[in-house]
């Protein structure tokens, strides 16, 4: 879909459909829409408003023909709610509903989107958020589908009467493309099969990114750097292990982070080998992985002034002869050791090499995204993810940008005495204390492996990953959370 912003009259414009935006209780319409209204004889206010008593209401739409009194074919009026309510994510979310409606009872290729009608104030913001619900709300993941269910637009123009607007439309749009982009891709990442993201395919995505550098540590690499707990889980795995780290260093940059994602590409659970039920969507383990991957690949675009490292130690978690076995006693990167309790506690004794690594770089601060603990999707569910760490400040600014881009985060508790769940008669720890508390245990786990000075933050994303159904402007299936919360911190922090 090629987005674009629109200067002129929409009333003279040939297309498929025009989108004009109604707030609930509107005594009279502006802009656009009332130089439409007037051109169609007032059937917007006289029948749709007057005689249907369109009432506006947030997300309810009304379909038009125009009959050829204007060149547009069909006028999509959407209610957009009370004027208080409507959020910039609540316009993201109208948004990619929208785009749904018109891909399945139009089929439009042509569509303009009218902003004028969302008033004048944060327009860079508004516009980037139709585009963010544009992108994200086309999404399908149907390319093995051989019948496709929904069309697709194909120009997509946001409408601004204002010249004086159009620069600060036109950045809104690129931001917006440029993020929405990279969740979808992330979000395709997670879909595809795992026979296919397969760590090698991860670390060749990684390795063709531009604007980052990237290395890649192959076994034996992994093995002479002392990740045998990374190392381990790999083991019951045809498929090699990869460690993945891209590099983007700007000329002066004011902060460096890193961030690492589980990348387990398919979780089997290994010997403790999981149900049915819970193995069926654990292609999904690498949804931080993905993430990471994705914001990336992204940085050139906007290059911030911030020195970031993205980071994933990938495998899978599989059963074979030679699979790492319960009561094995691992050695993590920083000498640590951990007792195997459980093989399908896996992405914590990963993350705990990737946490070593990472914090060996000399950041000023370590954020690790992670498909981690079943008790945490149990807690928040599929609307909110965990968050916890070694650093309040670090963890309330990404909460705070969470909230502003639409993912919810809330504080899980780091008191020490969730670590007595792990600890070992025979080693340093056990990497599991069965369910009770789970994310909180996770985190005392992957605190065990991250230096003091350095600031960290860890986000279970287990719950919100993956949707069994639709939410908000997402369709079932991956979702690339995330991303927005991670790559808008990056650009702040780079400020
Ligand atoms: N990948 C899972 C966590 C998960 C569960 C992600 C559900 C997405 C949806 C993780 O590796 C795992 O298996 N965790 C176990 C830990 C347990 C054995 C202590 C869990 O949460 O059940
Ligand atoms: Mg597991
Ligand atoms: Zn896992």
């Amino acid at each position: 879909m090629n987005i674009e912003v629109f200067n002129g009259n929409l009333c003279s414009q040939a297309c498929d459909a025009i989108v004009l935006g109604l707030f609930k209780n509107a005594n009279i319409l502006y802009g656009n829409l009332a130089s439409i209204d007037k051109a169609t004889d007032n059937i917007i206010s006289k029948y749709v408003i007057e005689k249907d008593k369109f009432e506006a209401n947030y997300n309810e739409t009304y379909i038009l023909q125009t009959y050829d009194k204007i060149p547009a074919s069909k006028i999509v009026i959407v209610g957009l709610g009370e004027k208080d309510d409507l959020t910039l994510a609540k316009l993201r979310e109208l948004s990619a509903k929208t785009i749904k409606k018109i891909n399945k009872e139009l089929k439009s290729k042509t569509v303009y989107f009218d902003l004028s009608t969302f008033d004048s104030t944060h327009i860079d913001q508004k516009a980037q958020m139709i585009t963010e619900g544009a992108i994200i709300g086309e999404y399908a993941f149907d390319k093995y589908i051989s019948k496709k269910k929904f069309s697709k637009i194909e120009n997509f123009f946001i409408a601004e009467k204002d010249e004086d607007k159009v620069e600060t439309i036109k950045q809104g749009i690129e931001k917006g493309k440029v993020i929405a982009n990279a969740l979808n891709f992330t979000r395709d990442l997670a879909n595809e099969p795992a026979d296919l993201i397969t760590p090698e395919k991860l670390a060749e995505i990684a390795k063709k990114a531009e604007g980052v550098k990237t290395k890649i540590y192959e076994k034996d690499d992994i093995q002479d750097m002392g990740m045998e707990a990374f190392y381990a889980v790999s083991k019951g795995s045809a498929k090699y292990p990869k460690f993945i780290h891209m590099k983007y260093v700007p000329q002066k940059p004011k902060k460096k982070i890193a961030l690492i994602g589980k990348g387990i590409t398919f979780d089997a659970g290994g010997m403790d080998i999981k149900s049915a039920a819970n193995m069926l969507t654990m292609r999904d383990d690498m949804s931080g992985a993905a993430c990471v991957i994705s914001i990336m690949k992204a940085l050139k675009h906007f290059s911030p002034n911030v020195e970031v490292h993205g980071i994933v130690a990938a495998c899978e978690n599989m059963v074979n002869g030679n699979s790492y076995k319960p009561g094995d006693i691992l050695r993590a990167k920083n000498g640590k050791t951990i007792e195997v309790y459980n093989t399908d506690a896996e992405g914590r004794i990963t993350l705990a090499d990737a946490l070593c690594y990472a914090c060996e770089l000399g950041v000023d601060e370590v954020i690790d995204i992670a498909t981690l603990t079943g008790a945490c999707m149990v807690a928040f569910g599929t609307q909110c993810s965990g968050i916890l760490g070694n650093n309040d400040e670090l963890v309330d600014r990404l909460i705070k940008t969470g909230e502003e881009q639409g993912e919810h985060f809330w504080k899980l508790p780091m008191f020490e005495e969730y670590f007595d769940n792990i600890k070992s008669d025979v080693a340093d720890m056990k990497n599991t204390g069965g369910r009770s508390g789970g994310a909180s245990v996770a985190g005392l786990f992957l605190k065990e492996f991250v230096t003091d000075n350095v600031a960290w933050a860890h986000l279970d994303i287990a719950g919100t990953a993956f949707l069994d159904k639709p939410q908000h402007e997402f369709i079932k299936g991956a979702t690339g959370v995330g991303v927005r919360t991670l790559f808008n911190y990056i650009l702040e922090q780079g400020k």
